[in-house]
């Protein structure tokens, strides 16, 4: 024992250890209480940060995820596999499309800062996170987990990914079968119809509406990507069917059951040319936001942090404020 000394009597050295043993033991002791009593610290109170999950998720903005998050938009893709496959020979059939551009990149790089992405996407984070328990990936199982909002063992829900993923839903538009086999027909433009159809569209905060239908104007394959040409599931997404000038007044039976309107949480920050809500509108279920700003529909408790952040949509609702796309029929 360096700490008993050859001039040590027995005893001292006895005490001096006692002391010691006394003094590590007592240090045991508060440590296990702090652990026990306080707040988790390091990687654990990272994961357990109130913006994982709601209601401060639904405020986030993505600079404060990417304070920790940053990795996602890092680019990572390999030039080669470990196995030796070279990323640019291995190329998925959708990634033989004209309208899917450079090289291979991370799923979070295509939807956020891919050229595509960013010529008429405005995703944030909370587009597709709203928050989920990472202790048990099943919502409302205990007091504590995240009632709603997410689906069973998905930390996103997929019906964020139909909207832009489902099959080209070829029934409720009269077509006599799928718009690879009889775009022909059509002249391989939307347009050809949507010009006068449905024209009250995408003006939700995760899309760029001009951009989109300046695009679908270049090529019908624009259109195609978001309904039904990178479709990863066998079914159509039900989209809210807003009303639009010239609507017929009697709602098709396959409608019935649908929204008139957007989720609401993706009203917030939108800007809705008055145009579009034309006067004789049904009154929108949860949507009166589809007449006026929704900015007032926010909760109160939005951080300010967020609050300062949400900027770029601002700007984005001025560029829609002038546009007169969805009224042109
Ligand atoms: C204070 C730092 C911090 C912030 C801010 C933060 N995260 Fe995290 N996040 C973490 C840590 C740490 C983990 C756990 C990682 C692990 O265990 O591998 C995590 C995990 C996750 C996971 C995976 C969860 C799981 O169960 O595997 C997702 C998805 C995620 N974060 C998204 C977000 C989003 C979206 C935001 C913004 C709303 C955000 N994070 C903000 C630190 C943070
Ligand atoms: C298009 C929808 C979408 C958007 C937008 C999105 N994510 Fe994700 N993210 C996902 C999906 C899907 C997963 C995989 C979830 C799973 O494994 O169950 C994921 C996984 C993650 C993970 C866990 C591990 C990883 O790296 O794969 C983190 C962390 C994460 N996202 C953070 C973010 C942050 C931060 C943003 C905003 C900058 C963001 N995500 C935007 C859909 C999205
Ligand atoms: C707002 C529309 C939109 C939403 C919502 C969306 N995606 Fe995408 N997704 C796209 C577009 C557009 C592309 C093509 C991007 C490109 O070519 O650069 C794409 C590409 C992809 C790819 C191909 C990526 C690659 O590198 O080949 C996958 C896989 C994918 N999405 C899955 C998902 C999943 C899973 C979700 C839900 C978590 C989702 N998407 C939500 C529009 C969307
Ligand atoms: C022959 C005319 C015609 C053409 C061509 C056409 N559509 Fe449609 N589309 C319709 C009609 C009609 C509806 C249903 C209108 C209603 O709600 O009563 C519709 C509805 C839709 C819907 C909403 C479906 C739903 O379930 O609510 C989407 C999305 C859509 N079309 C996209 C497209 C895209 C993308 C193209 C080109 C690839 C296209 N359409 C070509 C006539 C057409
Ligand atoms: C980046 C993906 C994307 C592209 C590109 C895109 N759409 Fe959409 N479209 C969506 C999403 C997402 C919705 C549902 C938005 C919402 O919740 O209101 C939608 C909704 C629609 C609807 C239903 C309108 C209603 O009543 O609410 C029609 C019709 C439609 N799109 C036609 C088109 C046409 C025509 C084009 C090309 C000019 C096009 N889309 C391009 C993603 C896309």
């Amino acid at each position: 024992m360096s700490q008993c000394n050859e001039n040590d009597e027995k005893s001292e050295c006895a005490a001096k250890i006692i002391v010691l043993v006394g003094v590590g033991l007592m240090l045991m002791v508060v440590a296990v209480m702090a652990f026990a009593a306080g707040e988790p610290t390091g990687h654990a109170a990272a994961r357990w940060d109130p913006l994982h999950f709601k209601p401060a998720i639904e405020q986030a903005d993505d600079k404060e995820c990417l304070v920790c998050h940053a990795e996602v938009l890092k680019p990572s893709v390999r030039a080669l596999s470990p196995a030796g496959v070279r990323a640019d020979k291995a190329i998925a059939w959708y990634q033989t499309l004209d309208v899917y551009s450079d090289n291979q990149d991370t799923f979070h790089r295509r939807h956020l800062v891919g050229e595509l992405a960013k010529k008429y996407m405005n995703l944030r984070c909370n587009t597709c996170h709203q928050g989920h328990d990472p202790r048990d990936e099943a919502p409302g199982t205990s007091k504590t987990a995240q009632a709603d909002g997410y689906t069973l063992r998905k930390q996103v829900d997929p019906k964020t990914c139909l909207m832009c993923h489902g099959q080209f839903n070829y029934e409720v538009m009269g077509l006599p079968g799928p718009w690879a086999q009889h775009g022909e027909t059509f002249g391989n433009n939307c347009l050809m119809c949507h010009e006068g159809i449905r024209t009250a569209r995408h003006n939700v905060n995760f899309l760029k509406p001009q951009a989109i239908e300046a695009a679908g104007r270049e090529s019908a394959d624009n259109c195609y990507g978001c309904h039904g040409g990178r479709a990863w599931y066998r079914i159509p997404f039900p989209y809210p069917r807003h009303a639009w000038d010239g609507m017929d007044k009697d709602v098709p039976d396959w409608a019935k059951n649908r929204p008139t309107g957007s989720e609401p949480r993706f009203l917030l920050d939108v800007w809705i040319p008055p145009s579009v809500a034309p006067a004789a509108a049904p009154p929108a279920t949860p949507a009166p936001a589809a007449k006026t700003s929704s900015r007032k529909a926010k909760p109160q408790s939005r951080p300010a942090v967020a609050r300062k952040a949400s900027k770029s949509s601002y700007v984005r609702i001025q560029t829609v404020k002038g546009s007169q796309h969805v009224s042109q029929i």
